[in-house]
């Protein structure tokens, strides 16, 4: 038999290990990466005596990026293309839509998102570990969270553009659309075609439209 209290304190350090489950927290005033002298596996800060103002100024997203095909320009601020985020333990990510445009169902493992509409009517969701649904249409003004790793998706709802700025609770949110994952990754035909009831000539159609170009 188990004593109560064990079982009491295994829950309590459960609870502990998931409210503490995010970036470290930074062991000094910042360490803005070094990019000459990091490599993916270890990031180097620069000598923090030659910071100055502009490494913490981010300029990149005044205005939109390439649009794609679903009429979508994501620009993601992460921590690789804006040194001074370096373990600070967030980033973030400017989204247009044209009108009509969509973001792909897609999720973030490693963190939470809230999406602050800046201009426009934006249809946003997301779909818990139940299948169940949470969507509506959100306008300038609104934001919408989106839990940690669960897939999420929004499209322009307006007659115009829309613009939105999503922020998470990493430096290195980590992004997998649903589409690409299954249709462009290489996962054996046979075994798609069984999953989702597709005959080879749909399959192909998915797989050229969500395979890597
Ligand atoms: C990078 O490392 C080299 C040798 O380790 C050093 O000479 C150089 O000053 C470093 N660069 C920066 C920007 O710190
Ligand atoms: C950082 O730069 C200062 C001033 O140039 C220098 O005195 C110090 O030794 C440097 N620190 C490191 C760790 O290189």
């Amino acid at each position: 038999m188990f004593p109560k209290t064990l079982v009491f304190l295994y829950f309590i350090f459960l609870n502990k290990y998931v409210t503490l489950a995010s970036d470290p927290d930074p062991v000094q005033d910042f360490c803005i990466s070094d990019m000459e002298n990091s490599s993916a596996n270890t990031i180097h800060c620069k000598n923090s005596s030659t910071a100055t103002v502009e490494d913490f100024v981010y300029s990149g997203i005044k205005s939109p990026g390439k649009f794609s095909p679903t009429g979508l320009s994501a620009t993601s601020v992460t921590s690789n293309v804006f040194p001074g985020l370096n373990t600070l333990g967030m980033s973030f990510v400017r989204a247009d839509f044209e009108v009509g445009g969509v973001n792909v169902p897609h999720f973030h493992p490693r963190a939470t998102e809230t999406a602050f509409v800046l201009e426009g009517k934006v249809y946003s969701g997301f779909v818990d570990t139940n299948n169940k649904i949470f969507a509506k249409v959100i306008e300038k003004g609104e934001v919408m969270v989106f839990p940690k790793g669960l897939v999420h998706f929004q499209m322009n709802a307006g007659d115009s553009p829309a613009t939105i700025l999503g922020s998470f609770n990493s430096q290195n949110p980590g992004l997998q659309r649903i589409p690409a994952a299954v249709f462009g990754s290489g996962i054996k035909d046979e075994l798609l075609e069984k999953a989702f009831g597709l005959n080879s000539k749909e399959l192909s159609k998915l797989k050229k439209r969500f395979g890597p170009h």
